[in-house]
C-alpha cells in the first residue's frame, strides 16, 4: 500500500518539485496551498505524514499545526522552517511535530526524515495482537502458545500499564522490538509518542545529541538549538534498543534519568523536567559486559527490576509450526499471492532445524521460499536451500567472487578519469544486484524490494536511475533457489 504524503506550503514551486520528487519515490502526494486547504485536504486523503510550511498566509503555519495535531495526534508531521523561525519549530516539536528540517535544504535529508516519520507512524498507530490465531492475521502478532511466552505474555500485561522501566532481554531475532512495542500499546501513554532510538545505527558522536538535544552553540555546527528526542517524548514512551551497546558516560546520563526524571541538553545549563516512560532491550550478556567494564551496574540494577527474558525459538518448540502459518499467511498476504501451504516433509524440517536467528530467521526464511516458490506448497528442499545459503555459502562464496571484483575495479581505476570512477563502480554493482531481485522476483517489484531489503519507493527510484525497466528478465522455468 502506497503512501500518502500531504505537503502544505505556499510556494508553488516548491510544491511542484515536491511533488514530483515524492511521486518518482513511490508515495502519493496531496497538496495544499495554505493552512486552510491543507486541513480540508487532511480530511479528504487522511495522509500518513505532513510536511507543513511555517511561513503561510492567512491561517499561519503554527495554527496549522495545531490544528492538524488535535484532530490527528499521532499524524507525523515535519515542519520546514527558514533560519529566522527556528523558535517556532522548536515549539512546534515540543508540542509534537515529528522534526523540523531547514530550507533550504538536502533532498536526501528530507527523504531520510520522511522515512522516519513513516516508520514511527507505523510503530504509534499499528497495535500489535497479542496471541493472535496465526490463520487471522495480516496485521502484524506476536505468536506463541509454549510455556515461555505464556509467561511473556502475562509479564506484557503485568508491566504494561505500570509506569515502570522494562528491560527486555533475548538473542538477536527473539521478538524484543515486538514485545516492547506491545507494552506501549497496552499502557496508558498509548496515546502519546513512542519514539525508537537504537543506540548501535545512530554513530556514537552522535548519539548523545541525539537523545538529549543541544543548545546553539554547544559543538561547532551547533547553529541553533535542537531538542532531543527524550524531550521530544516527553509525557510518552521512549525505547532504547540495543541499550548494552551504548557509551559508558551516556549510560550514566541513563541513570540520573531514570533517578532525577530530568535532563540538560549539551551546552546548556538548565534542568528540564521530563516525563518519559524508558523500555529498554538488548542481545547482550550485560552481566559479562559489567565484568569488562562496559557497563554501569548501578544502571543494570536499576533496569533489571522489571525484565522480560523471550527465550530462543530451539527452546519453544511448540510454537515452530504455529508461526510457520502465521508467517505463510502474513507474507502471502504481504506479496499478495494465494498461501501455498507447505509439504509435511517441510513442516518436520522446520520443526527440527535449530534457528539460530531465531524468529526473524524463520520469517525471512518462509518470505524468501514465497518469493521463489510457483504456487506449489513449499518443499523441504525449497527451505534447506534458503536456509543453508543464508548461513554458510555466502562468506565462502564471497572470498573468490571478492579477488575477481577487485581485479576489475583495479581495472577501473586504471582506465578511468579519476573523479568518475567510484560511481561508475558502484552504479555497476547496484544495476546487478537490482536486475537479478527483480529476475529472482518474476520482475514483481515489491517482491525484489523485500528480497533487497529496500523500501519499494527506494527501490523504484532506483530502478529509474539505473534505467532498469526494460531489462527485467523473465525468470527462467525450472530455475530453482540454489541459483542464487
Ligand atoms: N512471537 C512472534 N510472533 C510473530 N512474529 C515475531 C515473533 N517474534 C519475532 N517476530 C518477528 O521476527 C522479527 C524479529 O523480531 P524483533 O525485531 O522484535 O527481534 P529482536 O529481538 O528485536 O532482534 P534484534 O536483537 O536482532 O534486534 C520481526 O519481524 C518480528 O515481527
Ligand atoms: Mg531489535
Amino acid at each position: 500500500m502506497l503512501n500518502t504524503i500531504l505537503i502544505i506550503d505556499d510556494d508553488d514551486q516548491l510544491r511542484k518539485s515536491f511533488q514530483k520528487l515524492l511521486s518518482e519515490e513511490g508515495y502519493r502526494v496531496a497538496t495544499a496551498a495554505s493552512g486552510e486547504a491543507g486541513l480540508k485536504e487532511l480530511d479528504e486523503t487522511a495522509p500518513d505524514l505532513v510536511i507543513l510550511d511555517l511561513r503561510l498566509p492567512g491561517m499561519n503555519g503554527m495554527e496549522t499545526f495545531q490544528a492538524i495535531h488535535d484532530q490527528e495526534p499521532k499524524l507525523p508531521v515535519i515542519i520546514m522552517t527558514a533560519y529566522g523561525t527556528t523558535e517556532t519549530a522548536i515549539e512546534a516539536t515540543k508540542l509534537g511535530a515529528f522534526d523540523y528540517i531547514l530550507k533550504p535544504f538536502e533532498i536526501p535529508e528530507m527523504l531520510t526524515v520522511i522515512q522516519q516519520g513513516l516508520e514511527a507512524s507505523r510503530f504509534m498507530r499499528i497495535p500489535i495482537d497479542v496471541d493472535a490465531a496465526p490463520e487471522a492475521s495480516s496485521r502484524e502478532a506476536i505468536i506463541g502458545r509454549s510455556k515461555p511466552m505464556q509467561e511473556v505474555f502475562k509479564a506484557i500485561g503485568r508491566v504494561a500499564t505500570k509506569d515502570a522501566t522494562v528491560l527486555i532481554r533475548g538473542e538477536s531475532g527473539t521478538g524484543k522490538e515486538l514485545v516492547a512495542r506491545a507494552i506501549y500499546h497496552h499502557s496508558h501513554r498509548a496515546d502519546l509518542p513512542f519514539l525508537v532510538i537504537n543506540c548501535v545505527a545512530i554513530p556514537e558522536t552522535l548519539l548523545e545529541s541525539e537523545l538529549f538535544g543541544y543548545e546553539k552553540g554547544a559543538f561547532t555546527g551547533a547553529s541553533h538549538r535542537r531538542l532531543g528526542k527524550i524531550e521530544q517524548a516527553h509525557g510518552g514512551t521512549i525505547f532504547l534498543d540495543e541499550i548494552g551497546d551504548m557509551p559508558l558516560d551516556l549510560q550514566a546520563k541513563i541513570l540520573r534519568l531514570l533517578q532525577e526524571k530530568n535532563l540538560e541538553r549539551l551546552g546548556g545549563r538548565k534542568t528540564i523536567p521530563v516525563d518519559v516512560r524508558i523500555i529498554a532491550a538488548t542481545n547482550r550478556n550485560l552481566e559479562e559486559a559489567i565484568e569488562a567494564g562496559r557497563f554501569r551496574e548501578d544502571l543494570y540494577y536499576r533496569l533489571k527490576v522489571v525484565s522480560i527474558w523471550l527465550p530462543p525459538l530451539r527452546d519453544r518448540e511448540d510454537d515452530i509450526s504455529r508461526l510457520c502459518d502465521y508467517f505463510l499467511t502474513h507474507h502471502a498476504a504481504q506479496l499478495e499471492i494465494n498461501n501455498p501451504g507447505m509439504t509435511p516433509e517441510a513442516r518436520a524440517w522446520i520443526e527440527q532445524h535449530p534457528w539460530p536467528g531465531n524468529v526473524r530467521e524463520l520469517s525471512n526464511v518462509i518470505q524468501k521460499a514465497l518469493i521463489f516458490n510457483r504456487g506449489t506448497p513449499l518443499s523441504s528442499d525449497d527451505l534447506t536451500q534458503i536456509a543453508i545459503t543464508a548461513t554458510t555459502d555466502e562468506t565462502k562464496d564471497f572470498e573468490t567472487i571478492e579477488a575477481s571484483i577487485r581485479r576489475w575495479v583495479r581495472t577501473v581505476l586504471a582506465r578511468k578519469e579519476q573523479d568518475g570512477a567510484f560511481d561508475f563502480c558502484l552504479d555497476h554493482l547496484a544495476k546487478i544486484i537490482i536486475s537479478e531481485a527483480l529476475t529472482l522476483s518474476g520482475g514483481n517489484r515489491s517482491r525484489a524490494a523485500k528480497l533487497l531489503g529496500l523500501s519499494r519507493p527506494n527501490l523504484h527510484s532506483k530502478i529509474n536511475k539505473y534505467d532498469l525497466v526494460f531489462e527485467t528478465r523473465v525468470k527462467k522455468e525450472g530455475s530453482s533457489p540454489n541459483q542464487l
